[in-house]
């Protein structure tokens, strides 16, 4: 029996080739060095009075009123976007005026704040730039690489942060949606789009001195010449006026002739 249990027993000991370690592997890295957590500063801490203005009051009246009054925590995401827009950006006293109104435990909120990214929880410069850096606009045009190079150049900062003189905060950002006017940047609420880095550094001019003298701040859109998305190279089809018009097929009540004859 021994002898029988012998070579299996030897075959435990038989040191293994599995390696005794496991690969691991790490986020990439930040550019920024934003705190994803909230630490309290003179500018936000929970003792900073928040109350929305009369004015915004009624707003909020207008978004409840989208809701049933049972779920009126579903307008968190407007009322806080709200309460940025007056406060600068979404402190934490934001975050807890808007907990209180909508009776939702302040954790809640925070949870809400902290997911998305539009939500600013630290102070930003009177020009919040986001440069999308996502595929389609790091190949279209000049690619988003130069444009992130003319920024850093023009600005002298990196992204997630402010400059000294706090008009401009500068973040890369993903897909804005408007991949097809690539290489484009956010400005506040404004697209400025097709952008090269002298029209970005002339943008940029341009915003500062709207900023620091009141100047009329530039149009936002394409900066190619474009007026929307149509081909730069001119029409490719649909050259001439049909000589129909759809009218033509159309029974005065609407219904379409040819259906109506079958
Ligand atoms: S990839 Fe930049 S807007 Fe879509």
């Amino acid at each position: 029996m021994a002898s029988k249990l012998l070579p299996r027993a030897s075959r435990w000991l038989r040191p293994t080739s599995i390696p005794q370690y496991r690969s691991f592997s790490v986020a990439p890295q930040r550019l920024s060095d934003a705190l994803m957590v909230h630490r309290n500063k003179p500018e936000n801490n929970p003792s900073v009075p928040f109350k929305f203005s009369e004015q915004n009051l009624k707003v909020v009246d207008e978004i409840l009123k989208r809701y049933p009054s049972q779920y009126k925590k579903a307008a968190v995401m407007p009322l806080l976007d709200l309460g940025q827009r007056q406060h600068g950006f979404t402190s934490i006293s934001v975050m807890n005026e808007v907990a209180r109104m909508l009776e939702m435990p302040p954790m809640r909120v925070y949870e809400v704040a902290t997911f998305y990214t539009m939500y600013n929880r630290e102070p930003v410069g009177k020009y919040f730039v986001q440069i999308c850096t996502t595929t389609p606009c790091q190949l279209g045009g000049c690619g988003s690489d130069a444009i992130v190079k003319a920024i850093n150049e023009h600005l002298g900062i990196t992204p997630g942060h402010t400059t000294e003189d706090g008009i401009f905060t500068y973040v890369e950002v993903e897909c804005l949606g408007a991949c097809v006017n690539a290489p484009m940047v956010q400005i506040n609420d404004e697209y400025y789009e097709d952008l090269t880095p002298e029209s970005i550094k002339s943008l940029l001019t341009a915003l500062k001195e709207s900023a620091t003298t009141g100047a009329k701040e530039p149009a936002p859109g394409p900066k190619s010449g474009r007026n929307t998305c149509e081909n730069s190279a001119g029409l490719t089809s649909l050259h001439e006026v049909p000589e129909w018009t759809p009218e033509q097929f159309m029974r005065k009540d609407g219904v379409f002739d040819g259906e109506a004859k079958q």
